[in-house]
């Protein structure tokens, strides 16, 4: 089976695709920090390096183990308000270090490169976005490293290597079967935060950011997809790379459905039956009002199908991870 590296392997995302990449049989190599990832969370299977995945003499000890055919590009910084007043160190960790990555993968021949993009790159945006169609804007730094990124895949042109970006969109809940979830121990985003907070975990109210944006009650509105169903979407662009699609394709990954931050908050009170204290805070810097996904393309040409475009269940499982920690 072919040799697999997965950066940022140690994450939430990234942990739960080695894992079904190693269900399938794959030999999947992890390099990641552990700046935010957990040592917990990888799987036995695979093989951990620790390390930076710009470094060049790390890669070519993995790629000497095996040549490697594919990178599943996970690592990165992603917290949108740290990258307002951090904007170098999210531009050097997103994008330079990256840049170093693809260097190397020219360098040693590595067939399919696969990058989480995100869906901070539409910026203000007020209907479903559609990759290829909706213009790019993004009003972070955070979104700004992911666009560069993109932008830097589309100028490599070879016939020996492919790339596609995944846009993807809130990714949230967790796998209880495979005790995979999140585990940062101070999340930025809504799920594991209200999770926190119905675990009784959040020493404050939890904050909602915003209650005047022009949306049906106020608050940002976020297109939530379950962990389960973008692990299976970076497996289906395995597939689609594997089978010798055209390079520097770019998607989009979401339900195409939106939930406002009271309707999530209200959903994880309803599942967890915990009536947790929550504040109306102001906004917050980088946020925009609204973004939610088109994904028709990416589902007709790959064959993805979510299995588990649900609110509540996403809301449930994120709970149960909680409670177990
Ligand atoms: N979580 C989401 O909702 C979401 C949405 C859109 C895009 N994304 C993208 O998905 C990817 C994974 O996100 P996640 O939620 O799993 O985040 P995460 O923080 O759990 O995982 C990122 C991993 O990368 C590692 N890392 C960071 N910089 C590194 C470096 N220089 N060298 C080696 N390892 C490094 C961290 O230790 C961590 O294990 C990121 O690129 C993120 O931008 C996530």
């Amino acid at each position: 089976m072919s040799h697999i590296l997965v950066t940022g392997g140690a994450g939430y995302i990234g942990s739960h695709t080695v894992s079904c990449l190693l269900d399938l049989g794959y030999k999947v190599s992890i390099i990641d920090n552990l700046s935010t990832g957990s040592i917990k969370n990888i799987p036995q299977l695979a093989d951990f390096y620790f390390g930076d995945f710009s470094d060049h003499s790390l890669l070519k000890k993995i790629n000497h183990s095996q040549p490697i055919e594919t990178i599943f590009h996970f690592a990165a910084y992603l917290s949108v308000e740290e990258s307002t007043y951090k904007r170098q160190m999210y531009l050097e960790n997103n994008f330079d270090k990256t840049k170093a990555l693809l260097l190397f993968c020219q360098n040693y021949s590595v067939k399919h490169f696969i990058f989480s993009s995100s869906c901070t790159i539409y910026g203000n945006v007020n209907q479903p976005t559609v990759a290829g169609h909706t213009p790019s804007a993004p009003i972070n730094p955070y979104g700004q490293s992911k666009l560069m990124v993109e932008q830097l895949l589309a100028t490599l042109q070879s016939t020996q290597f492919s790339s596609l970006s995944l846009r993807y969109f809130n990714v949230a809940g967790a796998d209880l079967d495979k005790n995979l979830g999140p585990l940062h121990s101070q999340p930025t985003q809504l799920i594991p935060l209200a999770s926190l907070a119905a675990c009784g975990k959040l020493s404050h109210p939890l904050k909602i950011f915003g209650n005047d944006y022009l949306t049906r009650d106020g608050t940002c509105i976020r297109d939530y997809i379950h962990l389960k169903d973008i692990s299976q979407a970076h497996i289906k662009a395995l597939h689609l790379l594997q089978k010798g699609a055209p390079s520097q394709l770019v998607y989009n990954v979401g339900y195409g459905q939106g939930y406002t931050v009271k309707e999530v908050i209200q959903t994880m009170k309803k599942v967890s039956g915990i009536d947790f204290p929550v504040i109306e805070a102001g906004r917050r810097d980088g946020d925009p009002p609204c973004l939610t996904a088109n994904s028709d393309r990416f589902k007709k040409e790959s064959l993805w199908s979510p299995q588990y475009n649900d609110l509540e269940a996403i809301c449930l499982s994120a709970y149960h991870f909680e409670k177990s920690k």
